[in-house]
């Protein structure tokens, strides 16, 4: 049997092992995908005591994932310095990222987001906001300003992202002077602690959509205050996550598995907490 793990911490309440349940059934591909909690001191350890032969990492192991295959990470997994997917090749690793095409296939397939020429607000710089960044930029958006608490790190993103005319760094208490947005991302993990930084109303319009790139709990007061803001559309991460699994999937199968179904059963499960559009 294949054996597959996603590593991360806390791993308990992952999604990832009936996501790809789902997947390997709809595919019949006869595979163990196991849910392993590791932190930054025994990652390596784990992965290698584990004898899976492709891994998704999560919080907070995206960095550490991308350390251990530096030589042979795909160029979005080297944008975003971090890898949420590996694939054994031989006796090391190759690293990738889907989030953030799976983000953006999850906002212009499934919601039908256009994306071209979109003024986009990234909250957030930390690992979440490295993984999508890239993608969004390749999707043809107008412009991207980063916001974070600490405008160093917004600063860091925009010189790694090397599209100055396009990304710009802001820290948090800009937000008043930056106007309306089409797209407002929230990719801080503030309210994993509880509190969501103040976020002006006028940062959003009726035209404008607000996605989380959390699910859950997590993701109700952004999207809360999004709908307070007027978006027409407050959309949470479970989406991106089906569909980040997915692309994973693909790159250990050579199969890109159906999503609407996965989807509509984790939606199901999550009702009462989610979106509006
Ligand atoms: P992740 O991998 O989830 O992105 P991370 O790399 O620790 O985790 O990044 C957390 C992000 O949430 C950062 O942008 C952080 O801002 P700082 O860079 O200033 O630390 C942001 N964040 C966390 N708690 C926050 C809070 N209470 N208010 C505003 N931003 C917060």
């Amino acid at each position: 049997m294949q054996r597959y793990a996603v590593f991360g911490s806390p791993i308990g309440h992952s999604q990832s092992p009936r996501i790809h349940a789902a997947f390997a059934k709809q595919c019949g591909i006869a595979m163990n995908y196991d849910a392993i909690e590791a932190g930054h001191a025994d990652f390596a350890a784990k992965l290698a005591a584990s004898g899976v032969r492709g891994a998704n990492v999560t919080l907070p192991l995206k960095e550490d994932a991308f350390a251990l295959c530096m030589g042979n990470a795909s160029t979005r997994a080297q944008r975003a310095g971090a890898a949420n997917t590996l694939i054994r090749d031989g006796d090391s690793w190759r690293g990738d990222n889907t989030d953030g095409s799976g983000l953006v296939r999850d906002l212009t397939e499934r919601h039908g987001l256009d994306l071209r020429e979109r003024r986009v607000l990234l909250l957030g710089a930390g690992g979440a906001a490295r993984g999508v960044a890239p993608a969004l930029l390749d999707a043809g958006i107008h412009s991207l300003y980063v916001a974070n608490r600490t405008l160093a790190r917004a600063e860091a993103l925009a010189d790694a992202l090397g599209e100055p005319g396009r990304v710009h760094p802001r820290s948090l208490d800009d937000l008043a002077r930056l106007g309306e947005f089409d797209l407002l991302i929230n990719a801080t993990s503030a309210t994993r602690g509880g509190s969501l930084p103040t976020l002006p109303m006028a940062l959003a319009g009726r035209r404008s959509a607000a996605v989380d790139l959390s699910y859950g709990e997590a993701a109700v007061p952004f999207l809360a205050w999004a709908r307070a803001a007027g978006c027409t559309q407050a959309l949470d991460g479970l989406g991106m996550l089906v569909e980040q699994a997915a692309e994973s999937f693909l790159l250990w199968h050579g199969l890109r598995p159906e999503t609407e179904a996965v989807y509509a059963e984790l939606r199901a499960r999550n009702d009462g907490l989610v979106t509006a559009d």
